[in-house]
């Protein structure tokens, strides 16, 4: 989908059928971060094609790392890596370019990049990355909107975030692991993307304890290899197209996500009155046939609270729910973008601060949306399915940021959704 093109959703369609979730896009971008520091080939499995990964790899290129997919499976071989600045130009490609800074302070002990991208979703400060890469010996100036940081003896250190981050975790763990000595990270994100970097480092020779808890320690060693390694599951895909199926009153089998990870999101579908059943530890089907009401109060929260980035696809399913929803968002200050495209489509919500209320209505009818960052795109596409008559979403460029064909993954089970 280029940027200029539309998303034409007819709603009223049930959606009936089985989608197969992509690979986890906050996975796969630390790692093929991550994969710059290994001296050897890795072979990437279940890496989504998104542009998001696209522009990731043309980071890696640009440096010097060889890069290139084969269907799902990237291939990199950073064995001639021998630069160590990242240009504006790809820096604004994508907002979690940051995560390059950690990856090449272990590689090269130095790195140049400009500060990541503007604004989407609140000012994503990154005040945590840089003061922890301090304390690990790094110093840091700014010249001409560049950052430069150089060590020259990287070293483990006691870090505690004042919250938790998931991009400031994950950050210092890849400068941690080539790092010499220990680093103990203290209230660290415990997301599931952050085991899956770990897993994906200790597969390269890491020494990474307590990845998935609040605390996590990583000893130095002196080189990674490289690995075969497969991406886990998008957990916040696999919770769009669960509302997706929710907001038609269908029904809808999810196959290679993970069941475990998508709890804090299925647990509110409980609470609508959906049937969630799991099995094995990779399908989820969800079943929404029946009589839905609003689920109460949704705040969002570090994991294992509900996920900020499945706020707004939820959001879009209460607008259509009898009964009042509350969302209070905590994580980012500027997460009702998409509050105001809904009202277009006549859904009934109040914004006051960080605090959405949601009065359910019958009735949604298409208009023209323009999407303003990723998942506000989705929360779009959700409501749309629902809206009687044609909805028209521009700005598809988020949208595809982080979906990999999600026109084709609704048309497979029944949405008349086309680009136009
Ligand atoms: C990651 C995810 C994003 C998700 C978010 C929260 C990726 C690529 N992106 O973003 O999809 O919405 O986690 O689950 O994985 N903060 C600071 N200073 C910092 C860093 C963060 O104040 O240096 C604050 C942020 O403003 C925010 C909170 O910490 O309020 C958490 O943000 P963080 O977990 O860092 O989000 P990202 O890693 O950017």
């Amino acid at each position: 989908m280029s940027s200029g093109r539309k998303l034409i959703i007819h709603g009223g369609r049930r959606i009936e059928g089985e989608i197969a979730v992509q690979g986890a896009k906050n996975s796969a971008l630390p790692i093929l971060a991550a994969a710059v520091m290994c001296k050897g080939r890795c072979e990437i499995y279940n890496c989504p094609a998104l542009s998001d990964c696209d522009a990731a790899c043309r980071i890696l290129t640009s440096l010097g790392c060889a890069c290139r997919r084969e269907e799902s499976c990237v291939c990199t071989d950073a064995s001639a890596v021998g630069r160590n600045e990242i240009s504006e130009k790809l820096m604004r490609e994508m907002r979690s370019s940051i995560i390059f800074m950690g990856a090449l302070l272990g590689r090269c002990g130095q790195c140049r990049m400009s500060f990541p991208g503007g604004c989407e979703i609140g000012s994503r400060p990154i005040d945590f990355h840089l003061d922890a890469f301090r304390r690990m010996g790094t110093k840091i100036h700014e010249e001409h909107g560049y950052i430069v940081c150089t060590a020259d003896k990287l070293r483990g250190a006691k870090i505690s975030f004042p919250v938790p981050s998931v991009g400031a975790t994950e950050n210092v763990m890849l400068a941690a692991v080539l790092a010499d000595g220990t680093t103990e990270i203290h209230n660290a994100a415990r997301e599931p993307e952050i085991c899956d970097l770990a897993g994906f480092l200790t597969a390269c020779g890491a020494k990474i304890n307590g990845a998935g808890t609040g605390t996590v320690t990583i000893e130095g060693v002196r080189k990674l290899s490289g690995c075969s390694y497969t991406v886990m599951p998008d957990r916040i895909a696999a919770a769009t197209y669960l509302c997706c199926g929710a907001i038609t009153r269908g029904e809808i089998l999810l196959t290679h996500c993970d069941h475990g990870s998508l709890v804090p999101v299925t647990a509110v579908l409980e609470q609508t009155g959906c049937s969630i059943y799991s099995f094995g530890s990779d399908s989820v089907y969800l079943n929404a046939r029946k009589t839905l009401k609003a689920p109460g109060v949704i705040r969002t929260a570090p994991y294992p609270g509900f996920p900020t980035d499945a706020q707004p696809p939820l959001m879009a399913l209460c607008t259509t729910l009898p009964g009042t929803s509350m969302f209070v968002e905590t994580i980012f200050e500027n997460r009702y973008r998409h509050v105001s495209e809904l009202t277009r489509l006549g859904a009934k919500i109040k914004v006051e601060g960080q605090v959405a209320v949601v009065e359910g209505v019958n009735r949604l009818s298409g208009a023209e949306l323009e999407a303003g960052d990723l998942r506000g795109g989705a929360a779009m596409v959700t409501a749309a399915l629902f809206a009687e008559g044609v909805t028209k979403i521009g700005h598809t460029c988020y949208i595809s940021r982080g979906y990999e064909d999600i026109e084709g993954c609704l048309k497979s089970v029944g949405a008349d959704i086309r680009t136009a």
